[in-house]
């Protein structure tokens, strides 16, 4: 069972607040080095597929490992919806950081739209289909019409979800969006749910520590 809060572009808590939690923190790059010193499993939330070069803006997989950075998510819809991202850079981002030696966490999931004309499925596999297996890669299914929005999928939608993404890629999912204190265990205790990708929950000291209090009951 994985629990991982994406601060996204917010400030977030502070990292000694979180001291012992057995959880995955995805601040904003200006807070990597805090959550590393403060003994946080630390990830960022995008990574380039070079080593160095003429990217201005973008960070690389060598530069967050020398920080004591231990992974990365990769294609967040935000990052689809409004900087571009697609399947391939996707692939080229998750692949480079493996190789690297950073964790992935891989998100994939469907726009409203596309849930209510029957795509989701198709949608998935062509998101899916540029990846491939690794360790040290873990995916997170993040329905877009979910994600701070405070509308859910249901437990038995995300399993839905879940099971056909393993049935394509075997590799731990993650359900993210609207993730909350009081929905978490519903959702953590689908069999192919294997943990949660947080937004706007792990702004919140309080509310994360109970998703993952709630995490900790699933596993037990
Ligand atoms: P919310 O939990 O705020 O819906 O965000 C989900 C998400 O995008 C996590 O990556």
């Amino acid at each position: 069972m994985i629990i991982a809060g994406n601060w996204k572009m917010f400030r977030g808590p502070e990292p000694s607040a979180l001291a012992g939690l057995d959880a995955i923190v995805c601040p904003p790059y200006t807070r990597l080095r805090e959550c590393v010193e403060a003994g946080l499993m630390t990830y960022a939330q995008n990574v380039h597929w070079e080593s160095e070069g003429a990217y201005t803006g973008e960070i690389s997989a060598p530069m967050l490992l020398e920080l004591g950075v231990a992974g990365s998510l990769v294609g967040h819809s935000e990052r689809r919806q409004y900087f571009g991202e697609t399947d391939e850079t996707v692939a080229k981002r998750t692949r480079a950081a493996l190789t690297a030696g950073l964790k992935v966490i891989a998100c994939v999931g469907e726009l409203r739209a596309e849930r209510e004309s029957g795509e989701t499925e198709n949608v998935l596999r062509r998101q899916l289909s540029v990846l491939e297996p690794h360790p040290n890669l873990v995916l997170a299914y993040e329905p877009v019409w979910a994600i701070g929005t405070g509308l859910t999928a249901t437990p038995e939608m995300a399993q839905e979800a879940h099971a056909f993404i393993k049935s394509l890629l075997d590799a731990p999912v993650l359900y993210g969006g609207s993730v909350k204190a009081d929905n978490a265990a519903g959702l953590l205790a689908q069999p192919d749910v294997d943990g949660a990708l947080v937004g706007g929950a792990s702004l919140d000291v309080e509310s994360f520590k109970a998703i993952c209090q709630a995490a900790e009951r699933t596993r037990s």
